[in-house]
Protein backbone atom coordinates (compact mmCIF):
# COMPACT_ATOMS: atom_id res chain seq x y z
CA UNK A 1 0.00 0.00 0.00
CA UNK A 2 1.67 2.40 -1.20
CA UNK A 3 1.83 5.70 -3.54
CA UNK A 4 3.33 5.08 -7.09
CA UNK A 5 3.47 7.78 -9.90
CA UNK A 6 5.17 7.94 -13.39
CA UNK A 7 5.27 11.43 -15.30
CA UNK A 8 5.99 12.39 -18.69
CA UNK A 9 6.12 15.75 -20.12
CA UNK A 10 8.19 18.63 -21.76
CA UNK A 11 9.62 20.21 -18.64
CA UNK A 12 11.32 19.06 -15.33
CA UNK A 13 9.73 16.18 -13.87
CA UNK A 14 11.01 15.59 -10.90
CA UNK A 15 9.26 18.92 -9.16
CA UNK A 16 6.20 17.82 -10.91
CA UNK A 17 6.60 13.95 -9.48
CA UNK A 18 7.44 15.41 -6.00
CA UNK A 19 4.25 17.67 -6.27
CA UNK A 20 2.42 14.64 -6.79
CA UNK A 21 4.01 12.79 -4.53
CA UNK A 22 2.98 14.96 -1.46
CA UNK A 23 -0.83 13.83 -2.61
CA UNK A 24 0.21 11.14 -2.33
CA UNK A 25 1.28 10.54 1.13
CA UNK A 26 -1.36 9.09 2.50
CA UNK A 27 -0.92 5.83 1.09
CA UNK A 28 2.39 6.00 3.01
CA UNK A 29 4.92 7.57 4.61
CA UNK A 30 8.04 5.57 5.62
CA UNK A 31 9.87 6.11 2.73
CA UNK A 32 10.00 8.27 -0.63
CA UNK A 33 11.96 8.27 -3.93
CA UNK A 34 12.05 9.71 -7.25
CA UNK A 35 14.02 8.12 -10.21
CA UNK A 36 14.11 10.10 -13.35
CA UNK A 37 16.10 9.40 -16.95
CA UNK A 38 18.54 12.33 -17.73
CA UNK A 39 21.15 11.99 -20.64
CA UNK A 40 20.83 8.02 -21.32
CA UNK A 41 21.02 7.62 -17.56
CA UNK A 42 18.74 6.61 -14.03
CA UNK A 43 19.46 9.12 -11.89
CA UNK A 44 18.02 7.95 -8.97
CA UNK A 45 17.24 9.43 -5.04
CA UNK A 46 15.70 7.80 -2.20
CA UNK A 47 15.75 6.99 1.49
CA UNK A 48 14.01 6.39 4.50
CA UNK A 49 11.31 9.10 6.31
CA UNK A 50 8.51 11.17 5.17
CA UNK A 51 8.84 12.56 2.04
CA UNK A 52 9.69 16.47 3.17
CA UNK A 53 12.06 15.11 5.34
CA UNK A 54 13.63 12.69 2.41
CA UNK A 55 13.10 16.10 0.05
CA UNK A 56 15.26 18.15 2.57
CA UNK A 57 17.98 15.76 2.92
CA UNK A 58 18.09 15.08 -0.91
CA UNK A 59 16.60 17.58 -3.11
CA UNK A 60 14.82 15.08 -5.06
CA UNK A 61 13.10 17.99 -6.95
CA UNK A 62 16.35 18.55 -8.91
CA UNK A 63 16.80 15.50 -10.06
CA UNK A 64 17.41 16.08 -14.02
CA UNK A 65 15.06 15.00 -16.91
CA UNK A 66 11.36 15.47 -18.45
CA UNK A 67 10.57 11.47 -17.32
CA UNK A 68 10.13 10.22 -14.04
CA UNK A 69 8.82 7.48 -11.51
CA UNK A 70 8.25 8.06 -7.75
CA UNK A 71 7.04 6.33 -4.57
CA UNK A 72 5.85 6.63 -1.02
CA UNK A 73 6.71 3.12 0.95
CA UNK A 74 4.25 1.65 3.49
CA UNK A 75 6.35 -1.37 4.31
CA UNK A 76 4.88 -4.95 3.45
CA UNK A 77 8.33 -7.01 2.69
CA UNK A 78 11.16 -6.01 4.06
CA UNK A 79 12.18 -3.02 6.80
CA UNK A 80 12.19 0.47 6.48
CA UNK A 81 15.86 0.96 4.91
CA UNK A 82 16.97 2.81 2.14
CA UNK A 83 17.73 0.21 0.28
CA UNK A 84 13.98 -1.21 0.63
CA UNK A 85 12.64 2.12 -0.86
CA UNK A 86 11.72 2.54 -4.00
CA UNK A 87 12.32 3.24 -6.99
CA UNK A 88 14.36 -0.29 -7.54
CA UNK A 89 16.67 -0.81 -10.01
CA UNK A 90 18.13 -3.91 -11.94
CA UNK A 91 21.88 -4.93 -12.18
CA UNK A 92 22.86 -2.16 -14.72
CA UNK A 93 20.64 0.47 -13.21
CA UNK A 94 19.11 0.96 -16.50
CA UNK A 95 15.99 0.04 -15.58
CA UNK A 96 13.92 1.31 -12.95
CA UNK A 97 10.49 0.66 -10.83
CA UNK A 98 8.24 1.99 -8.53
CA UNK A 99 4.55 -0.92 -6.99
CA UNK A 100 2.72 -1.00 -5.19
CA UNK A 101 1.06 -4.61 -3.81
CA UNK A 102 2.14 -7.76 -3.08
CA UNK A 103 4.01 -10.23 -5.74
CA UNK A 104 3.27 -13.88 -3.78
CA UNK A 105 5.76 -15.50 -5.84
CA UNK A 106 8.61 -13.29 -5.67
CA UNK A 107 10.66 -15.91 -3.05
CA UNK A 108 10.29 -18.45 -6.05
CA UNK A 109 11.24 -15.46 -8.97
CA UNK A 110 14.16 -14.11 -6.39
CA UNK A 111 15.74 -17.77 -6.19
CA UNK A 112 15.41 -18.61 -9.99
CA UNK A 113 17.43 -14.94 -10.75
CA UNK A 114 19.69 -14.75 -7.98
CA UNK A 115 22.99 -16.71 -9.72
CA UNK A 116 22.28 -14.33 -12.07
CA UNK A 117 21.30 -10.73 -10.47
CA UNK A 118 22.17 -8.42 -7.70
CA UNK A 119 19.65 -8.39 -4.98
CA UNK A 120 20.04 -5.51 -3.32
CA UNK A 121 16.77 -4.97 -1.29
CA UNK A 122 14.40 -7.46 1.15
CA UNK A 123 11.42 -6.42 -0.93
CA UNK A 124 9.09 -8.66 -3.49
CA UNK A 125 8.73 -5.33 -6.46
CA UNK A 126 12.69 -5.91 -6.75
CA UNK A 127 12.02 -9.27 -8.53
CA UNK A 128 10.74 -6.88 -11.36
CA UNK A 129 13.67 -4.44 -12.64
CA UNK A 130 15.41 -8.03 -12.77
CA UNK A 131 13.21 -9.89 -15.04
CA UNK A 132 13.03 -6.65 -17.15
CA UNK A 133 16.69 -7.27 -17.18
CA UNK A 134 16.80 -10.64 -18.91
CA UNK A 135 13.72 -9.61 -21.05
CA UNK A 136 15.35 -6.30 -22.46
CA UNK A 137 18.93 -7.92 -23.18
CA UNK A 138 16.77 -10.41 -25.05
CA UNK A 139 16.08 -7.60 -27.34
CA UNK A 140 12.42 -6.77 -25.82
CA UNK A 141 10.73 -3.31 -25.90
CA UNK A 142 10.17 -2.39 -22.55
CA UNK A 143 6.22 -2.51 -23.34
CA UNK A 144 7.16 -6.34 -24.60
CA UNK A 145 9.36 -6.97 -21.19
CA UNK A 146 6.95 -5.36 -19.10
CA UNK A 147 3.99 -7.33 -20.81
CA UNK A 148 5.85 -10.59 -20.20
CA UNK A 149 7.24 -9.64 -16.75
CA UNK A 150 3.37 -9.90 -16.04
CA UNK A 151 3.04 -13.17 -16.93
CA UNK A 152 5.58 -14.18 -14.44
CA UNK A 153 3.84 -12.47 -11.56
CA UNK A 154 1.38 -14.03 -8.79
CA UNK A 155 -0.33 -11.41 -6.71
CA UNK A 156 -1.45 -7.85 -6.99
CA UNK A 157 0.15 -5.11 -8.61
CA UNK A 158 0.21 -1.69 -10.17
CA UNK A 159 3.83 -0.61 -11.20
CA UNK A 160 5.41 1.83 -13.52
CA UNK A 161 9.38 1.49 -15.46
CA UNK A 162 11.21 3.34 -16.84
CA UNK A 163 14.65 2.30 -19.18
CA UNK A 164 17.32 4.61 -19.80
CA UNK A 165 17.73 3.20 -23.46
CA UNK A 166 13.96 4.48 -24.18
CA UNK A 167 13.95 7.32 -22.60
CA UNK A 168 10.90 8.87 -23.49
CA UNK A 169 8.40 6.03 -22.72
CA UNK A 170 6.92 5.16 -19.22
CA UNK A 171 5.34 1.89 -19.24
CA UNK A 172 3.13 0.37 -16.23
CA UNK A 173 1.09 -2.64 -15.61
CA UNK A 174 -2.22 -3.44 -13.11
CA UNK A 175 -3.53 -6.57 -11.53
CA UNK A 176 -5.46 -5.65 -8.64
CA UNK A 177 -3.90 -2.11 -7.35
CA UNK A 178 -5.54 0.99 -8.56
CA UNK A 179 -4.20 2.95 -11.27
CA UNK A 180 -4.86 5.92 -13.35
CA UNK A 181 -3.75 8.07 -16.26
CA UNK A 182 -4.17 11.53 -16.38
CA UNK A 183 -3.95 13.31 -19.81
CA UNK A 184 -2.90 16.90 -20.48
CA UNK A 185 -1.70 18.51 -23.59
CA UNK A 186 2.35 17.60 -23.82
CA UNK A 187 2.33 16.07 -20.14
CA UNK A 188 1.04 12.25 -18.98
CA UNK A 189 1.05 10.69 -15.54
CA UNK A 190 0.03 7.02 -14.35
CA UNK A 191 -0.66 7.07 -10.77
CA UNK A 192 -2.62 4.97 -7.99
CA UNK A 193 -4.89 7.55 -7.29
CA UNK A 194 -6.18 10.81 -9.53
CA UNK A 195 -5.34 12.92 -6.35
CA UNK A 196 -1.77 13.11 -7.40
CA UNK A 197 -1.86 15.25 -11.07
CA UNK A 198 -5.89 16.78 -10.53
CA UNK A 199 -4.03 20.11 -9.71
CA UNK A 200 -3.05 19.48 -13.40
CA UNK A 201 -5.56 17.83 -15.20
CA UNK A 202 -9.20 16.50 -14.42
CA UNK A 203 -8.72 14.34 -17.72
CA UNK A 204 -8.31 10.48 -16.89
CA UNK A 205 -8.69 6.90 -17.99
CA UNK A 206 -9.02 4.15 -15.35
CA UNK A 207 -6.72 1.20 -16.07
CA UNK A 208 -8.48 -2.35 -15.67
CA UNK A 209 -6.59 -5.84 -13.90
CA UNK A 210 -4.85 -7.23 -16.93
CA UNK A 211 -4.15 -3.84 -19.19
CA UNK A 212 -0.71 -2.11 -20.08
CA UNK A 213 -0.18 1.40 -19.91
CA UNK A 214 2.31 2.97 -22.29
CA UNK A 215 2.97 6.65 -22.27
CA UNK A 216 4.82 9.02 -24.02
CA UNK A 217 4.53 13.18 -23.60
CA UNK A 218 2.16 13.36 -26.86
CA UNK A 219 0.08 9.80 -26.53
CA UNK A 220 -1.23 6.91 -23.73
CA UNK A 221 -1.84 3.93 -25.89
CA UNK A 222 -3.24 0.54 -23.79
CA UNK A 223 -2.74 -2.91 -24.31
CA UNK A 224 -3.95 -6.42 -22.97
CA UNK A 225 -1.98 -8.93 -21.95
CA UNK A 226 -1.72 -10.51 -25.65
CA UNK A 227 -0.61 -7.57 -26.76
CA UNK A 228 -3.70 -6.01 -28.52
CA UNK A 229 -3.97 -2.27 -28.86
CA UNK A 230 -7.52 -1.14 -26.51
CA UNK A 231 -9.93 1.58 -27.26
CA UNK A 232 -10.43 3.24 -24.63
CA UNK A 233 -11.93 7.34 -23.84
CA UNK A 234 -10.59 9.59 -20.88
CA UNK A 235 -13.55 10.46 -18.40
CA UNK A 236 -13.43 13.84 -16.05
CA UNK A 237 -12.38 13.67 -12.36
CA UNK A 238 -15.07 15.23 -10.45
CA UNK A 239 -13.33 16.39 -7.31
CA UNK A 240 -11.86 19.85 -7.48
CA UNK A 241 -7.78 19.73 -6.31
CA UNK A 242 -7.69 22.14 -3.52
CA UNK A 243 -10.53 20.41 -1.54
CA UNK A 244 -7.00 17.94 -1.15
CA UNK A 245 -5.53 20.65 0.28
CA UNK A 246 -5.30 21.86 4.08
CA UNK A 247 -7.00 25.18 3.49
CA UNK A 248 -5.47 26.93 6.25
CA UNK A 249 -6.05 24.38 8.59
CA UNK A 250 -3.13 22.77 11.15
CA UNK A 251 -3.72 19.33 9.75
CA UNK A 252 -5.86 17.54 7.47
CA UNK A 253 -7.46 15.77 10.46
CA UNK A 254 -9.14 18.28 12.13
CA UNK A 255 -9.92 20.35 8.67
CA UNK A 256 -11.84 16.77 8.01
CA UNK A 257 -13.67 16.78 11.33
CA UNK A 258 -14.73 20.57 11.12
CA UNK A 259 -15.72 19.91 7.71
CA UNK A 260 -18.87 17.31 8.88
CA UNK A 261 -21.74 19.62 9.19
CA UNK A 262 -21.19 19.76 5.67
CA UNK A 263 -20.45 16.18 5.15
CA UNK A 264 -23.73 15.37 6.59
CA UNK A 265 -25.62 18.35 3.83
CA UNK A 266 -23.49 16.36 1.35
CA UNK A 267 -24.08 12.82 1.94
CA UNK A 268 -27.78 13.25 2.09
CA UNK A 269 -27.76 15.12 -1.39
CA UNK A 270 -28.44 11.64 -2.62
CA UNK A 271 -30.97 10.45 -5.94
CA UNK A 272 -34.18 9.21 -4.26
CA UNK A 273 -34.81 6.65 -6.45
CA UNK A 274 -31.76 5.32 -5.98
CA UNK A 275 -31.93 5.24 -2.68
CA UNK A 276 -35.66 3.41 -3.23
CA UNK A 277 -33.98 1.05 -5.27
CA UNK A 278 -31.64 0.04 -2.94
CA UNK A 279 -33.80 -0.34 -0.32
CA UNK A 280 -36.18 -2.80 -2.49
CA UNK A 281 -33.25 -4.34 -3.43
CA UNK A 282 -32.73 -4.85 0.68
CA UNK A 283 -36.04 -6.10 1.14
CA UNK A 284 -36.33 -8.30 -1.44
CA UNK A 285 -32.69 -10.32 -0.88
CA UNK A 286 -32.98 -13.88 0.83
CA UNK A 287 -30.11 -12.31 3.11
CA UNK A 288 -28.04 -9.54 3.57
CA UNK A 289 -24.00 -9.94 4.31
CA UNK A 290 -22.17 -6.44 5.09
CA UNK A 291 -18.47 -6.63 4.49
CA UNK A 292 -16.22 -3.41 5.87
CA UNK A 293 -12.96 -2.98 7.92
CA UNK A 294 -12.10 -0.57 10.41
CA UNK A 295 -14.18 2.39 10.81
CA UNK A 296 -16.42 1.02 7.67
CA UNK A 297 -17.13 -1.82 9.68
CA UNK A 298 -18.11 -0.09 12.44
CA UNK A 299 -20.88 1.93 10.47
CA UNK A 300 -21.62 -1.35 8.76
CA UNK A 301 -22.94 -2.46 12.72
CA UNK A 302 -24.97 0.47 13.08
CA UNK A 303 -26.32 -0.18 9.21
CA UNK A 304 -27.17 -3.46 10.87
CA UNK A 305 -29.07 -2.47 13.35
CA UNK A 306 -30.87 0.45 11.56
CA UNK A 307 -32.11 -1.75 8.73
CA UNK A 308 -33.33 -4.62 11.69
CA UNK A 309 -35.21 -1.42 13.51
CA UNK A 310 -37.04 -0.55 9.67
CA UNK A 311 -37.81 -4.08 8.91
CA UNK A 312 -34.99 -5.24 7.21
CA UNK A 313 -34.24 -8.36 9.31
CA UNK A 314 -31.18 -9.27 10.79
CA UNK A 315 -27.94 -8.57 8.87
CA UNK A 316 -24.55 -10.56 9.51
CA UNK A 317 -21.65 -7.72 9.75
CA UNK A 318 -18.29 -9.37 8.05
CA UNK A 319 -14.90 -8.25 8.95
CA UNK A 320 -13.83 -8.09 5.12
CA UNK A 321 -10.51 -10.38 5.43
CA UNK A 322 -13.12 -12.74 7.48
CA UNK A 323 -14.96 -13.23 4.65
CA UNK A 324 -13.50 -16.65 2.87
CA UNK A 325 -14.39 -18.20 5.75
CA UNK A 326 -17.88 -18.10 5.85
CA UNK A 327 -18.58 -17.69 1.85
CA UNK A 328 -20.11 -20.96 1.77
CA UNK A 329 -23.29 -18.80 2.72
CA UNK A 330 -23.09 -16.95 -0.13
CA UNK A 331 -25.32 -17.27 -3.05
CA UNK A 332 -27.08 -15.78 -6.08
CA UNK A 333 -30.38 -14.82 -3.52
CA UNK A 334 -27.41 -12.66 -1.37
CA UNK A 335 -26.86 -9.23 -1.19
CA UNK A 336 -23.63 -8.35 0.03
CA UNK A 337 -23.63 -4.71 1.13
CA UNK A 338 -20.10 -3.42 0.86
CA UNK A 339 -18.84 -0.14 2.91
CA UNK A 340 -15.54 1.70 2.36
CA UNK A 341 -14.26 5.13 2.04
CA UNK A 342 -11.22 4.62 -0.53
CA UNK A 343 -13.14 1.51 -2.28
CA UNK A 344 -9.59 0.72 -2.68
CA UNK A 345 -9.11 -1.59 0.39
CA UNK A 346 -7.79 -4.90 -0.54
CA UNK A 347 -9.35 -7.38 1.87
CA UNK A 348 -13.18 -5.89 0.94
CA UNK A 349 -12.37 -6.25 -2.88
CA UNK A 350 -10.94 -9.43 -2.92
CA UNK A 351 -14.39 -10.26 -0.88
CA UNK A 352 -16.41 -8.77 -3.22
CA UNK A 353 -14.86 -10.08 -6.17
CA UNK A 354 -15.56 -13.51 -4.29
CA UNK A 355 -19.02 -13.31 -3.31
CA UNK A 356 -19.10 -12.03 -7.50
CA UNK A 357 -18.40 -15.38 -8.30
CA UNK A 358 -21.03 -17.14 -5.91
CA UNK A 359 -23.19 -14.92 -8.15
CA UNK A 360 -24.05 -12.35 -5.39
CA UNK A 361 -25.64 -8.85 -5.84
CA UNK A 362 -22.96 -5.99 -4.83
CA UNK A 363 -24.10 -3.17 -3.38
CA UNK A 364 -21.92 -0.42 -2.24
CA UNK A 365 -21.48 2.37 -0.21
CA UNK A 366 -18.57 4.58 -0.87
CA UNK A 367 -16.52 7.78 -1.02
CA UNK A 368 -14.26 7.43 -4.15
CA UNK A 369 -16.08 7.63 -7.28
CA UNK A 370 -12.93 6.19 -9.35
CA UNK A 371 -12.58 3.53 -6.88
CA UNK A 372 -11.96 -0.17 -8.03
CA UNK A 373 -15.43 -0.70 -5.51
CA UNK A 374 -17.49 1.30 -7.22
CA UNK A 375 -16.97 0.23 -10.75
CA UNK A 376 -16.98 -3.73 -9.29
CA UNK A 377 -20.70 -2.73 -7.65
CA UNK A 378 -24.41 -3.01 -8.81
CA UNK A 379 -25.39 -0.03 -7.48
CA UNK A 380 -23.50 2.67 -5.24
CA UNK A 381 -24.22 5.30 -3.00
CA UNK A 382 -21.40 7.76 -2.67
CA UNK A 383 -21.09 9.52 0.43
CA UNK A 384 -19.96 12.91 -1.56
CA UNK A 385 -17.76 13.73 1.38
CA UNK A 386 -14.62 15.21 -1.10
CA UNK A 387 -11.48 13.34 -0.40
CA UNK A 388 -10.35 12.14 2.85
CA UNK A 389 -6.41 13.01 3.63
CA UNK A 390 -6.04 12.15 7.35
CA UNK A 391 -5.81 8.66 7.86
CA UNK A 392 -8.13 8.27 10.60
CA UNK A 393 -11.25 7.96 9.03
CA UNK A 394 -13.21 11.22 10.54
CA UNK A 395 -15.72 12.45 8.08
CA UNK A 396 -16.15 9.65 6.11
CA UNK A 397 -17.92 7.55 8.68
CA UNK A 398 -20.28 10.76 9.95
CA UNK A 399 -21.30 10.20 5.29
CA UNK A 400 -21.73 6.60 5.94
CA UNK A 401 -24.07 6.82 9.11
CA UNK A 402 -26.73 9.42 7.29
CA UNK A 403 -26.55 6.87 3.75
CA UNK A 404 -27.48 3.93 6.19
CA UNK A 405 -30.03 6.15 8.46
CA UNK A 406 -31.42 7.09 4.71
CA UNK A 407 -31.58 3.51 3.36
CA UNK A 408 -33.22 2.28 7.00
CA UNK A 409 -35.75 4.83 6.37
CA UNK A 410 -35.99 3.96 2.43
CA UNK A 411 -36.71 0.48 3.75
CA UNK A 412 -39.30 1.68 6.02
CA UNK A 413 -41.04 3.75 3.06
CA UNK A 414 -40.60 6.87 5.14
CA UNK A 415 -37.60 8.32 3.25
CA UNK A 416 -38.94 11.73 2.89
CA UNK A 417 -39.45 11.54 6.65
CA UNK A 418 -35.90 10.55 7.23
CA UNK A 419 -34.56 13.16 4.94
CA UNK A 420 -36.53 16.08 6.55
CA UNK A 421 -35.54 14.57 9.96
CA UNK A 422 -31.67 14.72 9.01
CA UNK A 423 -32.02 17.92 7.66
CA UNK A 424 -30.83 18.95 11.33
CA UNK A 425 -27.54 16.89 11.33
CA UNK A 426 -25.89 19.96 10.30
CA UNK A 427 -26.35 22.09 12.52
CA UNK A 428 -26.53 19.43 15.68
CA UNK A 429 -22.77 18.14 14.37
CA UNK A 430 -21.64 22.39 14.28
CA UNK A 431 -23.49 22.98 17.52
CA UNK A 432 -21.60 19.64 18.97
CA UNK A 433 -18.22 20.95 17.64
CA UNK A 434 -18.50 24.62 19.47
CA UNK A 435 -20.42 23.22 22.77
CA UNK A 436 -17.07 20.64 23.30
CA UNK A 437 -13.94 22.52 21.37
CA UNK A 438 -12.48 23.59 24.51
CA UNK A 439 -13.47 21.56 27.13
CA UNK A 440 -12.06 18.77 25.01
CA UNK A 441 -8.42 20.17 24.92
CA UNK A 442 -8.35 20.33 28.57
CA UNK A 443 -9.57 16.99 29.33
CA UNK A 444 -7.09 15.59 26.10
CA UNK A 445 -4.10 17.70 28.08
CA UNK A 446 -5.34 16.22 31.60
CA UNK A 447 -5.44 12.49 30.66
CA UNK A 448 -1.79 12.86 28.34
CA UNK A 449 -0.39 10.57 30.38
CA UNK A 450 -2.78 7.95 30.32
CA UNK A 451 -2.26 4.47 29.07
CA UNK A 452 -5.66 2.83 28.87
CA UNK A 453 -9.03 3.69 28.26
CA UNK A 454 -12.28 2.08 28.14
CA UNK A 455 -15.29 3.42 26.13
CA UNK A 456 -18.17 1.52 27.09
CA UNK A 457 -21.89 1.66 26.05
CA UNK A 458 -24.76 -0.52 25.46
CA UNK A 459 -27.26 -1.33 22.03
CA UNK A 460 -26.48 1.25 18.77
CA UNK A 461 -24.34 3.22 21.00
CA UNK A 462 -21.94 0.47 21.54
CA UNK A 463 -20.63 0.89 18.18
CA UNK A 464 -19.34 4.62 18.81
CA UNK A 465 -17.58 3.05 21.42
CA UNK A 466 -15.78 0.73 19.41
CA UNK A 467 -15.00 3.60 16.77
CA UNK A 468 -14.05 6.29 19.47
CA UNK A 469 -11.62 3.64 20.73
CA UNK A 470 -10.05 2.89 17.20
CA UNK A 471 -9.25 6.63 16.85
CA UNK A 472 -7.60 6.88 19.96
CA UNK A 473 -5.66 4.00 19.37
CA UNK A 474 -4.80 4.97 15.83
CA UNK A 475 -3.89 8.60 16.40
CA UNK A 476 -2.77 8.92 20.25
CA UNK A 477 -0.80 5.49 20.44
CA UNK A 478 -3.13 4.56 23.51
CA UNK A 479 -4.92 1.24 24.29
CA UNK A 480 -8.58 1.67 24.00
CA UNK A 481 -11.26 -0.91 24.52
CA UNK A 482 -14.92 -0.14 23.63
CA UNK A 483 -16.94 -2.52 24.71
CA UNK A 484 -20.45 -3.32 25.68
CA UNK A 485 -21.25 -1.36 28.90
CA UNK A 486 -22.96 -5.32 30.52
CA UNK A 487 -19.17 -6.90 29.97
CA UNK A 488 -17.18 -4.57 31.99
CA UNK A 489 -18.17 -6.91 35.25
CA UNK A 490 -17.75 -9.67 32.99
CA UNK A 491 -13.82 -9.41 33.10
CA UNK A 492 -11.85 -5.63 32.23
CA UNK A 493 -13.31 -4.50 35.82
CA UNK A 494 -10.29 -6.18 37.09
CA UNK A 495 -8.80 -3.72 34.93
CA UNK A 496 -9.88 -0.37 36.16
CA UNK A 497 -7.68 1.68 39.03
CA UNK A 498 -7.77 4.63 40.56
CA UNK A 499 -7.85 7.27 37.86
CA UNK A 500 -8.42 4.64 34.74
CA UNK A 501 -10.20 6.84 32.34
CA UNK A 502 -14.02 5.13 31.55
CA UNK A 503 -15.65 7.09 28.73
CA UNK A 504 -19.41 6.19 29.08
CA UNK A 505 -21.52 6.79 26.00
CA UNK A 506 -24.85 7.07 27.74
CA UNK A 507 -27.46 9.29 26.17
CA UNK A 508 -30.93 9.75 27.46
CA UNK A 509 -32.32 6.88 25.80
CA UNK A 510 -33.45 3.29 26.34
CA UNK A 511 -29.61 2.62 27.15
CA UNK A 512 -29.20 4.99 29.73
CA UNK A 513 -29.62 3.53 33.23
CA UNK A 514 -28.31 0.13 31.91
CA UNK A 515 -25.06 2.04 31.09
CA UNK A 516 -25.21 4.17 34.43
CA UNK A 517 -25.37 1.31 36.65
CA UNK A 518 -22.14 0.04 34.90
CA UNK A 519 -20.58 3.46 35.20
CA UNK A 520 -21.49 3.19 39.07
CA UNK A 521 -19.54 0.17 39.10
CA UNK A 522 -16.76 1.03 37.19
CA UNK A 523 -16.57 4.40 39.76
CA UNK A 524 -16.70 2.33 42.75
CA UNK A 525 -13.46 0.66 41.40
CA UNK A 526 -11.58 4.50 41.54
CA UNK A 527 -12.88 4.77 37.51
CA UNK A 528 -12.22 8.95 36.34
CA UNK A 529 -15.91 8.94 34.06
CA UNK A 530 -16.50 10.58 31.32
CA UNK A 531 -20.09 10.84 30.27
CA UNK A 532 -20.93 11.39 26.62
CA UNK A 533 -24.63 12.39 27.40
CA UNK A 534 -27.35 15.14 27.06
CA UNK A 535 -27.93 14.31 30.94
CA UNK A 536 -25.50 15.43 33.12
CA UNK A 537 -25.07 12.84 35.99
CA UNK A 538 -23.20 12.91 39.26
CA UNK A 539 -21.12 9.64 38.40
CA UNK A 540 -19.43 11.93 35.36
CA UNK A 541 -16.28 13.24 36.34
CA UNK A 542 -16.32 15.15 32.85
CA UNK A 543 -19.20 15.54 31.09
CA UNK A 544 -19.13 15.72 27.23
CA UNK A 545 -22.84 17.33 26.04
CA UNK A 546 -24.43 15.98 23.27
CA UNK A 547 -27.69 17.70 21.43
CA UNK A 548 -31.13 16.09 22.62
CA UNK A 549 -32.21 13.62 18.93
CA UNK A 550 -34.59 10.81 18.19
CA UNK A 551 -32.87 8.30 19.84
CA UNK A 552 -31.53 6.57 16.63
CA UNK A 553 -29.65 9.40 15.69
CA UNK A 554 -27.61 9.08 19.37
CA UNK A 555 -24.70 7.43 17.62
CA UNK A 556 -24.27 10.50 15.07
CA UNK A 557 -24.21 12.97 17.89
CA UNK A 558 -21.94 11.06 20.09
CA UNK A 559 -19.15 10.09 17.41
CA UNK A 560 -18.10 14.03 16.89
CA UNK A 561 -17.01 15.39 20.26
CA UNK A 562 -14.99 11.76 20.23
CA UNK A 563 -13.27 12.07 17.49
CA UNK A 564 -12.33 15.97 18.29
CA UNK A 565 -11.09 14.27 21.96
CA UNK A 566 -8.76 11.48 19.78
CA UNK A 567 -7.57 14.49 17.74
CA UNK A 568 -6.65 16.30 20.73
CA UNK A 569 -5.07 13.22 22.55
CA UNK A 570 -2.66 13.35 19.77
CA UNK A 571 -1.75 16.80 19.75
CA UNK A 572 -1.49 16.99 23.56
CA UNK A 573 1.01 13.85 23.53
CA UNK A 574 3.05 15.44 20.52
CA UNK A 575 2.01 13.16 17.68
CA UNK A 576 1.30 14.36 14.21
CA UNK A 577 -2.60 12.81 13.94
CA UNK A 578 -2.51 12.91 10.03
CA UNK A 579 0.54 10.64 9.55
CA UNK A 580 0.18 8.23 12.79
CA UNK A 581 3.06 5.31 12.81
CA UNK A 582 3.01 2.27 10.96
CA UNK A 583 0.35 3.39 9.23
CA UNK A 584 -1.56 4.31 5.57
CA UNK A 585 -4.95 5.49 4.80
CA UNK A 586 -6.14 2.73 1.87
CA UNK A 587 -4.94 -0.36 3.13
CA UNK A 588 -4.53 -2.07 -0.51
CA UNK A 589 -2.48 -4.97 0.35
CA UNK A 590 -4.70 -8.34 2.26
O1 LIG B 1 -11.19 2.91 2.84
P1 LIG B 1 -11.87 1.97 3.76
O2 LIG B 1 -13.09 2.56 4.42
O3 LIG B 1 -12.20 0.66 3.13
O4 LIG B 1 -10.82 1.69 4.91
C1 LIG B 1 -11.09 0.76 5.91
C2 LIG B 1 -10.10 0.87 7.05
O5 LIG B 1 -8.81 0.63 6.60
C3 LIG B 1 -10.15 2.26 7.69
O6 LIG B 1 -11.44 2.55 8.17
C4 LIG B 1 -9.16 2.35 8.84
O7 LIG B 1 -9.56 1.53 9.89
C5 LIG B 1 -9.05 3.81 9.28
N1 LIG B 1 -7.69 4.14 9.50
C6 LIG B 1 -9.87 4.11 10.49
O8 LIG B 1 -9.67 5.39 10.99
Amino acid sequence: MCGIIGFVGEEQAAPIILSSLENLEYRGYDSAGIATISDGKICLKKDVGHLEEVQQKHHLDELPGVLGIGHVRWATHGGVTANNAHPHLDCSGNIAVVHNGIIENYRELRSRLKSKHNFISQTDTEVIPHLLEDYLNDGASLEEGVIRVTKQLQGSYAFVAIYSREPGKIVAARQGNSLIVGLADGRKFIASDSLSFLKMTDQAIFVEDGEIVVATKDKVRFFNQDSLELEKSPGKIDWKWDEATKQGYDSFTLKEILEEPETARRALMQDKNLVMDMALGILRARQVVFIGCGTSRYAALLGRYVFSKFGGGFSPVIIASEYPYFSESIDSNTLVMAVSQSGETADILEAVRAAKRKSATIFSIVNRVDSSLARMSNKVLYLNCGPEIGVVATKSFVAQLIIFYLLGFAIGNKLDEGLDKLAAAPSWIAGNHRENGKGLIKLAWKLRKRKDFYYIARGTNFHIAGEAALKLKEIAYVHADGMPAGELKHGSLALIEKGTPVIAICPEDYTFHETLSNVEEAKARGAFVIGVSDRREDVFDKWIKIPKVEEIFYPLVSIVPLQLFAYHSAIARGLDPDKPRNLAKSVTVK
